[in-house]
């Protein structure tokens, strides 16, 4: 008895031992919706993430990763985003907040990485003001302004004159909207009306007749991508505004790899400014394209995979650099500057204002291989956020 309890006792202090040893592991709780409207966007977002340990591994100087996932579906209710980020941060313990997929989720979330000084990293939603938000956050995404500021130029200076804007009613469809009509009608274009839409529409019909009424030569847009966008694109052909002439110019996130193929081919020959396709040619992206078929064989890899890729990426360089460090200064500060090879190109962490740099393409949607597809015909490099003071 007394032996097997001596043994016993060696056992458990060795087991002690060896745990106060094993560095923590390096929890990453990710704040995003996986369930209602934009359940894609957490999918995409997550999908990426794990395509990243995947190929990298899922230790990161010395720590293992872990995963906590959070739904705060539909995504577009800050207070919701709010009580769970608080959850992870108090209950969970998480050493990095991520995901986010909609503007409300992130602007709700801000304050508290501040409060609690914990690193968050951006890896979809758009709204420029975001990352001024707190001193801790970085975003591996994009800005509207970011990729709207190209497709005026490119608008412009391809003979359209007279464009009608049409953005969703919330934070990335102002600052689309605002960074549209400040570079085209500083290239000579002129905006021939604007209307806002609630976040949620599914009928542009009475909006379109008052588009095609006003004879643009192309209607701007931005609605987040999904059920709204496929209802815009069915509506815009009902209503006959492309038998009148009348193009399409926007953003990529029109033309999203999850929802291109719901088009049809109403979507051919629209051109789109955007930082990533799943056809761009470059050897990372063709092994990123490879790696999400083989784990993912029924989706389509788009922006948003690529932004948890990427910011799975900077997560892991950023807590390698600081030692195993994922205080939100030292994280904030490895990741300044930080830049790498993505699948989309080169990319930065601005140092000054810990948005992204990156290059952005003009495309063309064509059927490659009778898939339908983003195909880059013109770029614009090294883009900062223009929406920045
Ligand atoms: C956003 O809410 O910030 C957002 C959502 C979808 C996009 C881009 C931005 O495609």
């Amino acid at each position: 008895m007394q032996r097997i309890a001596a043994v016993a006792a060696v056992a458990l202090a060795f087991g002690v031992a060896a745990a106060a040893q094993a560095a923590p592991s390096l929890r990453i709780g990710l704040v995003m919706p996986v369930t209602g409207p934009f359940a894609d966007y957490g999918k995409q977002i997550e999908r990426g993430i794990r395509l990243w340990l995947t190929a990298h591994g899922d230790t990161v100087a010395g720590r293992k990763v872990e995963l906590v996932l959070r739904d705060d579906a539909p995504g577009t209710s800050g207070e919701v985003s709010k009580r769970i980020a608080q959850e992870l941060i108090v209950n969970d313990k998480v050493d990095v907040l991520a995901g986010f997929g909609l503007t409300p989720e992130a602007l709700a979330v801000a304050p508290l990485a501040t409060q609690a000084k914990v690193p968050m990293v951006v890896m979809n939603a758009a709204t420029s003001i975001i990352t001024e938000r707190s001193p801790y956050i970085v975003r591996t995404s994009f800005t509207l302004p970011q990729d709207s500021a190209p497709i005026a130029a490119w608008a412009a200076k391809n003979g359209v004159r007279r464009v009608y804007t049409l953005v969703a009613d919330y934070g990335p469809g102002h600052d689309a909207e605002a960074q549209f009509g400040k570079t085209f009608t500083a290239a000579g274009g002129t905006i021939v009306g604007e209307v806002r839409v609630p976040v949620g529409t599914v009928d542009f019909s009475a909006y379109l007749q008052r588009v095609k009424d006003a004879r643009p030569d192309a209607v701007f847009l931005f609605l987040p991508p999904g059920a709204g966008t496929i209802a815009f694109m069915k509506d815009f052909a009902n209503r006959g505004l492309a038998k009148a002439g009348i193009r399409i110019v926007a953003t990529g996130d029109l033309t999203d790899e999850d929802v291109i193929d719901a088009y049809g081919d109403s979507v051919l020959g629209v051109i789109t400014a955007f930082h990533y396709s799943e056809a761009h040619d470059s050897p990372e992206n063709r092994a990123y394209v490879a790696a999400y078929y083989k784990a993912y064989p029924k989706s389509r890899p788009n922006f948003m995979s690529v932004a948890g890729y990427d910011g799975m990426h900077l997560i892991a360089a950023a807590v390698e650099k600081t030692g195993g460090s994922a205080d939100a200064q030292k994280f904030i500060d490895a990741a300044r500057g930080m830049s790498w090879t993505s699948p989309r190109g080169t990319v930065t962490i601005d140092p000054a204002t810990r948005d992204i740099v990156q290059t952005v393409y003009i495309r063309r949607a064509q059927k490659v291989d009778g898939r339908m597809q983003n195909v880059e015909f013109d770029r614009y490099p090294d883009v900062k956020d223009p929406g920045k003071p």
